[in-house]
Parts: structure tokens; sequence; C-alpha cells
């Protein structure tokens, strides 16, 4: 398989592509996957508490505890060679105080390997923000529909407070954070909010105008097909392939046509 970055991304060279080539995020939780998404060119593996729904099948990611984290986190970043891999701070491992928003932030990496981390919200987490920037671990910030938050929100919704939102992410460039994951807003906020900041915005349904793109691998590959939102775009027929697949070894180990002479050691 080609290598179609050469060198490894850091979040300060992630940061430099600013208004340049858009860059490619994609969510990883294990391995194998990492690996190839990582060998495909992706610029940056995110291992986001969406892991909650993808992998552990819970309804909301605020289950999603640090251990988890730091694991697969760790998976990701032994399988990653060039893509920056972000590890995402989990509900509650960030909110009641910096000391411990620091350590946990440590704990992604150097136990998880993380380049860096991510976590949510933006002026009521600037502290957080600007300690654990101290402690020299780069940060990116995430904005608008905040999937931790979705007791206070009520559902999964397209998020249109304008100021509050710009506030959000000024307040994460700010703090000294290197990129801004943009969630769920109308195309001309993200591209208002772009323009604003000098730090790359990552967006996931919030339009063309932001600095990449992110999506949760699932959806983007299909293996996720009862969830059809208006912003995923399905690359590939991840589910529908696997299913051939299954059926398949089902059908051939019960007629005994698997394995064959092929298959067996004489
Ligand atoms: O948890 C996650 O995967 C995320 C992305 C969807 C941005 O936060």
């Amino acid at each position: 398989m080609p290598m179609k970055n050469p060198s490894p991304m850091t979040a300060p060279t992630f940061a430099l592509r600013k208004g340049g080539e858009p860059l490619v995020v994609l969510t990883a939780y294990d391995f194998l996957t990492a690996q190839l998404f990582d060998q495909c060119g992706v610029d940056c593996l995110l291992v986001g508490d969406s892991l909650g729904v993808v992998v552990q099948g819970k309804g909301t990611t605020v289950e999603v505890t640090m251990d988890q984290m730091v694991y697969h986190t760790s998976l990701v970043s032994r399988a990653s060679k060039h893509a920056l891999v972000v590890g995402d701070l989990p509900f509650l491992s960030y909110h009641t105080e910096t000391a411990s928003a620091v350590r946990n932030a440590g704990r992604l990496i150097q136990e998880g390997g993380a380049g860096a981390v991510k976590l949510e919200g933006g002026v009521r987490v600037r502290a957080q923000i600007e300690a654990i920037v101290s402690a020299q671990i780069p940060v990116m910030g995430h904005v608008g529909l905040t999937p931790q938050s979705i007791k206070r929100f009520g559902r999964y919704r397209v998020q249109r407070d304008e100021q509050l939102i710009l506030d959000d992410a000024r307040a994460i460039e700010e703090a000294g954070a290197f990129s801004i994951v943009i969630e769920s807003v109308p195309a001309s906020l993200a591209a208002k909010i772009t323009a604003a900041v000098s730090i790359p915005t990552i967006g996931i349904g919030a339009g063309p105008s932001c600095d990449g793109q992110v999506l949760v691998w699932q959806d983007a590959l299909g293996l996720l097909v009862d969830f059809d939102p208006k912003f995923v775009k399905r690359f590939a027929d991840v589910h529908g392939e696997m299913k051939r697949g299954v059926e398949a070894y089902c059908r051939e180990v019960r007629t005994r046509s698997f394995p064959d002479e092929d298959h067996s050691y004489r």
C-alpha cells in the first residue's frame, strides 16, 4: 500500500496546514483499522469517545471512562507511523479541576502514546486548556454540538447560537489550543469561525469551509447503517461486504465446501 504521508504529523505541523490542503481526520479505535487508515494517508487519527457508541454499543458517549480511552489510544498509537494520534478526554475527566485535567491528559500522552488530546467546550474549559497546554500537551478543542453535553442539550441537533459558538472558538484559540473541531453547525457559521481563528478548524456536519474534515469511520465506510444524518457520506459499504462474507462463510461451513483441499494440511 502506498505511503502518502512520508513524515510523521505532529500538532505543530498539523497547525501549519491552516488555510492549505484540507486536513483529513478519521476516528480509529483499534490497531488494524488504525494501521490501514494511516497507510492510506489520513493526517490525524482521532480516538474519539464516540467509541462508547460505535464500539461499546451504548446510546451516548458519557459512560466512556478514562481507562478505556487510554487503552484504545494505545492501540491506535501503536499502529500509527504518520498520522497524528489525538486521544479524547472523556466525560468528567477534565470538568472538575485543572489538576485532574492535566493528569488525565498526561495519561493519554504517557500511557496512550497520543500526540495530542481533545476536549469539549470553549469558554467554560478555558482554564483546563491553558493548564494542559502549560504541561506541554497539545490540545484540540471541540465546539458546536458537544456530545458529552447531551443530557443538557436533550437531543442531538444542529447548534445555531452564533455568538456563543464564536466566543467558544476564540476562547479555545486564546487558551493555546492547536486546532478546533466544529460539530453540527450551519456551514456559514463554520466559515465565519474558520476565518476568525488562526488555528485549523476541523468540521463534522459543518460544511465545506473548514480547514479539514472528520468523520467517525463506521459512518464514513458504511458499517453503521441505521444512523443516517445529512452530514454523513458513505464512501464504502463495509456492512454489505462483511454481511456477504459472513453469509458465504456460514453457507460453506454448513455445506462442507469449506475447508476444501486448498485450505487443509496434507
Ligand atoms: O468522539 C468523536 O469521535 C468525536 C468526533 C466525532 C469529532 O468527537
